[in-house]
């Protein structure tokens, strides 16, 4: 099972890059072929202009993999922009893929805000969602680490039932 981990926070203290960075090493452990691509290591250009080299490149392992985990932050109780412009630019091939969601936000209330991505994914691509969200809001984390145990927890069992359900679909 080829698994593309894309964590779409361009913010230097990503806390859903934490997340995304926390369920790549769970695949690893599991020896799943797994690959984190970090969008701030990326050239995001607008959608209608053209296509950086590094945008193109996840196209290609979009199409290549068999399924896709997504870090989200929340903006606005929505997805974050960079996150948009991945979206809009990169995932047509991305068709009928199993995808995840792994989320970050400031607070509790905004826990509905992953509805849009699966609203975008399951209607533009006919992908099918892993029924589990992590989310984890700022009080789950010191500075730059995760400290609330019912986000480790939560994030074993998305571990496992990603590896599980993508290796039913695939076989
Ligand atoms: C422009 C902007 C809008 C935001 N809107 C919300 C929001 O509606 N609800 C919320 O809980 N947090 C909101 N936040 C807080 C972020 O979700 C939070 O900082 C989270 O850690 C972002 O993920 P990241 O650290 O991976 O970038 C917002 C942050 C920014 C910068």
């Amino acid at each position: 099972m080829k698994t593309l981990i894309i964590s779409s926070s361009i913010s230097k203290k990503s806390r859903s890059f934490i997340l995304c960075k926390e369920v790549y090493s769970r695949l690893k452990q599991n020896k799943i072929e797994v690959e984190l691509i970090d969008a701030r290591s990326m050239e995001l250009n607008l959608c209608h202009t053209e296509k950086s080299e590094s945008m193109n490149l996840l196209s290609e392992k979009i199409a290549n993999c068999d399924n896709i985990i997504i870090g989200m932050g929340v903006h606005c109780y929505s997805i974050n922009d960079s996150l948009k412009i991945l979206l809009d630019n990169c995932f047509s091939e991305a068709t009928e893929k199993l995808f995840g969601i792994i989320c970050a936000a400031g607070g509790e209330k905004s826990y509905l805000s992953t509805m849009h991505l699966t609203q975008i994914c399951m209607n533009e691509w006919r992908m099918i969602q892993l029924p589990r969200i992590v989310y984890a809001t700022g009080q789950d984390f010191t500075e730059d680490q995760l400290k609330n145990k019912n986000v480790i927890e939560r994030l074993d069992v998305f571990s496992e039932e990603f590896i599980t359900i993508g290796k039913k679909l695939i076989s």
